[in-house]
Order: C-alpha cells, then sequence, then structure tokens
C-alpha cells in the first residue's frame, strides 16, 4: 500500500536463540530519533487513531501478535504483525488503529523523530482533507 508495508529484518539464529539487529543506515529508510513500545493492552482494545504529517515509523512485535488497520482516503488494509523480524513500515499521511493484541503482546515502535503532538492528526475528517490533497497532486 502507498506508504506501508512489511520490512524484513535479518534473524541470526543459533542454538541460543534468535537476534535481529536494526541499523538505521542500513535497514531503515530514515534515522531513529526515539523509540517506544507498547504493552499490557488487554483484549477487545484499539489504539492509535491518528495519523502522522511528517513523521516516520516502524512497528514490529517482539512478542505475541498484533494487527494494524491502515487507511489512506483511497486504500485500507490489514497487517498481521506475528514475526518480531518483520516490521510494518508506515510513512507520512497513514491512517492507523492497532487491535487484536494477544496476551503478552509487546509493540515496538522506531520512529524518525521525537514525540511532537502538533505532528499528529486526531480527527478522521480532517486527516481526509489531508490525504485528499495528497492523492489529488
Ligand atoms: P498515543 O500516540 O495517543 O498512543 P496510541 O496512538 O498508541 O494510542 O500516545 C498515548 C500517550 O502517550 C499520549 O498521552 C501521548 C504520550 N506519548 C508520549 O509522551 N511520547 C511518545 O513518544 C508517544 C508515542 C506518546
Amino acid at each position: 500500500m502507498y506508504n506501508c508495508g512489511f520490512i524484513k529484518f535479518k534473524k541470526i539464529r543459533d542454538k541460543y536463540g534468535a537476534l535481529t539487529p536494526i541499523e538505521s543506515k542500513y535497514d531503515l529508510p530514515f534515522e531513529i530519533k526515539r523509540v517506544y513500545y507498547i504493552t499490557e493492552v488487554e483484549k477487545n482494545v484499539t489504539r492509535g487513531f491518528h495519523s502522522h504529517r511528517k513523521l516516520h515509523q516502524i512497528l514490529l512485535c517482539l512478542n505475541g501478535t498484533v494487527k494494524i488497520c491502515v487507511k489512506n482516503s483511497k486504500e485500507e488494509e490489514i497487517y498481521e504483525l506475528n514475526d518480531s523480524s518483520v516490521g510494518l513500515y508506515i510513512g507520512p499521511l497513514i491512517w492507523r488503529e492497532m487491535f487484536d493484541f494477544s496476551e503478552g503482546a509487546v509493540l515496538l515502535v522506531l520512529a524518525s523523530e521525537y514525540y511532537d503532538e502538533s505532528d499528529y492528526i486526531r480527527n478522521y475528517d480532517f486527516y481526509l482533507e489531508e490525504a485528499n490533497k495528497l492523492f489529488k497532486e
């Protein structure tokens, strides 16, 4: 989908377990400025409900599974994160909703910018206005 899609990272397995390295310069389309993670999400909770104006992010589910519904003004898709070495890249002006967190799910987010509330679009109608402009260009 436009501005959104899976990125597969390396998974180095040995008899001691598995390790996934992620280096901005080699593995990502942006430099990481911020990392945060979401835990303890109860069943039937959906979160997100926003888009960003400039932020690029990669979402990785390090434990368990989670589904991400992404939308723009023309397309909508549901991605399931169920492998800790497969991230979902979400670029600017993509609406996202995260749901179906499994018990103990850990959602890690790598972000291109520091936290900035003014970069959020939290109202879906305002979002559609912005996204429509983008697709008319
Ligand atoms: P929010 O982005 O609304 O979470 P989600 O989209 O996953 O539902 O953030 C929840 C709260 O955490 C909100 O009060 C803002 C705060 N927050 C920070 O302080 N720093 C951050 O880097 C992020 C992502 C959120």
